[in-house]
């Protein structure tokens, strides 16, 4: 079992594709144990996106990452950090494939609707910025 954070950026949230995004991955068999709406604040959003802070393209991920209201979530399945990323697709909307997430609903590399941990150590680190142990409702279920 593995836990990952995912987060609904600030486009799924104004394109009010919340309810169809968390849809996705229940019906993949994955379970939600955390989940709170927030506004990513400049402060976060450097601590978040660490690796990308002296990147070209970091000022405009974070005023694009700040600009409106996110959706973090807690979620956890067998393989789950592996699983997410594949729902995912390619950062890049123009290159996911079709029935990713991605594929299916963005065109833009940055509006990319969704980002997922990439790897167990991000899961640790990217979930604990978001939530409190006493924030997880563990819960297991054979269905
Ligand atoms: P995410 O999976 O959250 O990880 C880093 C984010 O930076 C990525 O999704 C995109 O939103 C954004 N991103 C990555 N590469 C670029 C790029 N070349 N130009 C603009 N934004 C990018």
């Amino acid at each position: 079992m593995q836990r990952t954070l995912v987060l609904l950026k600030p486009d799924a949230v104004e394109r009010r594709l919340i309810g169809q995004l968390i849809s996705r991955f229940e019906a993949k068999g994955l379970s939600i144990v955390a989940m709170k709406m927030l506004r990513v604040t400049p402060d976060l959003a450097k601590q978040h996106y660490a690796e990308h802070v002296e990147k070209p393209f970091y000022p405009s991920l974070e005023s694009f990452i700040t600009s409106a209201p996110i959706v973090a979530m807690a979620i956890d399945g067998l393989e789950a950090i592996s699983v997410v990323r594949e729902m995912l697709g390619a950062t890049s909307g123009l290159k996911a494939a079709a029935g990713t997430i991605r594929g299916d609903f963005s065109s833009s590399r940055q509006m990319n609707l969704v980002h997922a941990s990439d790897g167990p150590e991000a899961a640790k680190r990217e979930l604990d910025l978001y939530f409190t142990a006493d924030e997880f409702c563990d819960h297991t279920s054979v269905l």
